[in-house]
């Protein structure tokens, strides 16, 4: 059986990366990889190729930069005659990010089998470029595969054949149950301590400049009671940047550049917390036992608020300061968090088994 992986942007390697170990181990698959290049930066990409121990892409599609439209019609474009030629028996697409509506549009229109790893994600919410992605994959792909029960719930409700649905788990975890032994060697030296970490990339958040703005203020005064520590995506950069000169607040925080896999790892877990508009962040933090705050209005991950690790803010910095406040007073009084003690079903290390079981009997 042959299998081509699409991927494009960091979030999707995380998740490729324990399929194709899976997949591999199974006699009779042939697999290959493709990146489309929606992120290239060496600190986006490569650096997660290298830890995340994935073979190098077999193409890249280099689609780099634009609008989303840009984006979609780049990866179409320069897919649909690599996938012809190819012919694979499966295509496997990751996420919510534009390569991957892209990829499974083009898989569809050509008959060819499209399987989605992390089905079923809904925030209702179609202000988000992802929730849009969301929505059409499932809709395009053969074999949906959850990970979790709310996943489930949300395909049937929009009509998705159960047979194709699957619930194998979470497969970002599965990556980071692997690595996490890995990464304390990696936790970034001179650090301070206690910080919050805080990864802010969502254009609702960092594209609203006045709104930015605010969020900076309010950080820097949190940096009253413990360090905040920051690294900083390239969108959000470019925004800093805008802003920088005129705004004193980024004084107060200590940016990084983007991290690699390990070292973003080992910083979460040490975190007294994390202030985040990241998705896979909020599963991350949920399995660490690592309160999360989450600057969004919605959230497509439920079970990491039902779980209680994570506290949706919205767009109120007074509820952001308070819910920090509550977990320093709380850390301060000699609270010990139940540290990995995730008993999420399924969230156990063992999706991409899972996954790689389901494709050998379909
Ligand atoms: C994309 C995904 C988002 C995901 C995020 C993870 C979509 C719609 N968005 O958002 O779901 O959470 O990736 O990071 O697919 N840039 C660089 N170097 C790179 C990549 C990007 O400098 O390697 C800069 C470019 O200026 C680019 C901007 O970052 O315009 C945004 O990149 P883009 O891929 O369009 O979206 P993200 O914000 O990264």
């Amino acid at each position: 059986m042959h299998i081509l992986h699409v991927v494009g942007a960091r979030p999707n390697f995380m998740k490729a990366a324990p399929v194709l170990r899976a997949l591999a181990a199974h006699s009779g698959v042939r697999q290959t990889l493709v990146h489309t290049g929606q992120h290239y930066d060496a600190a986006m990409s490569d650096v997660f190729f290298h830890q995340l121990e994935m073979p190098q892409p077999d193409y890249n599609l280099g689609v780099g930069s634009g609008t989303h439209a840009q984006q979609a019609a780049g990866v179409m474009l320069t897919f649909e005659p690599l996938v012809r030629e190819c012919k694979p028996d499966l295509v496997l697409v990751y996420g919510d990010v534009n390569s991957t509506v892209a990829a499974a549009l083009v898989c569809s229109k050509l008959g060819l089998r499209v399987g989605h790893v992390e089905a079923g994600l809904r925030s209702r919410d179609r202000s988000m470029p992802e929730e849009i992605n969301r929505l059409l994959t499932d809709q395009l792909s053969d074999l949906l595969f959850t990970p979790s029960a709310d996943g489930d719930e949300n395909l049937l409700r929009e009509g998705i054949d159960p047979a194709k649905v699957h619930l194998v788990g979470n497969v970002m975890i599965d990556t980071l149950v692997r690595l996490l032994p890995r990464a304390e060697a990696h936790l970034p030296a001179d650090l301070p301590s206690p910080y919050a970490l805080v990864t802010l990339h969502r254009p609702s958040n960092v594209d609203d400049l006045p709104w930015l703005r605010e969020l900076l203020d309010t950080l820097a005064d949190l940096s009253g009671q413990l360090h905040v520590v920051f690294p900083v995506h390239p969108r959000t950069r470019q925004r800093l940047n805008e802003i920088a000169s005129s705004h004193g607040a980024v004084a107060h925080l200590r940016l990084l550049d983007p991290l690699p896999y390990l070292e973003f790892l080992a910083l979460q877990s040490h975190a007294a917390m994390v202030i985040t508009d990241s998705g896979g962040i909020q599963e991350e933090t949920t399995f660490l036992g690592v309160p999360c705050l989450t600057v969004r209005e919605n959230t497509e991950r439920p079970i990491t608020v039902t779980h209680g690790t994570n506290q949706l803010v919205g767009r109120n910095l007074q509820k952001l300061s308070e819910a920090a406040m509550q977990i320093c007073n709380r850390d301060s009084i000699g609270y010990t968090r139940a540290r990995r003690t995730c008993e999420l079903p399924l969230w156990d290390g063992r999706a991409a088994q899972r996954i790689a079981q389901i494709i050998e009997r379909n």
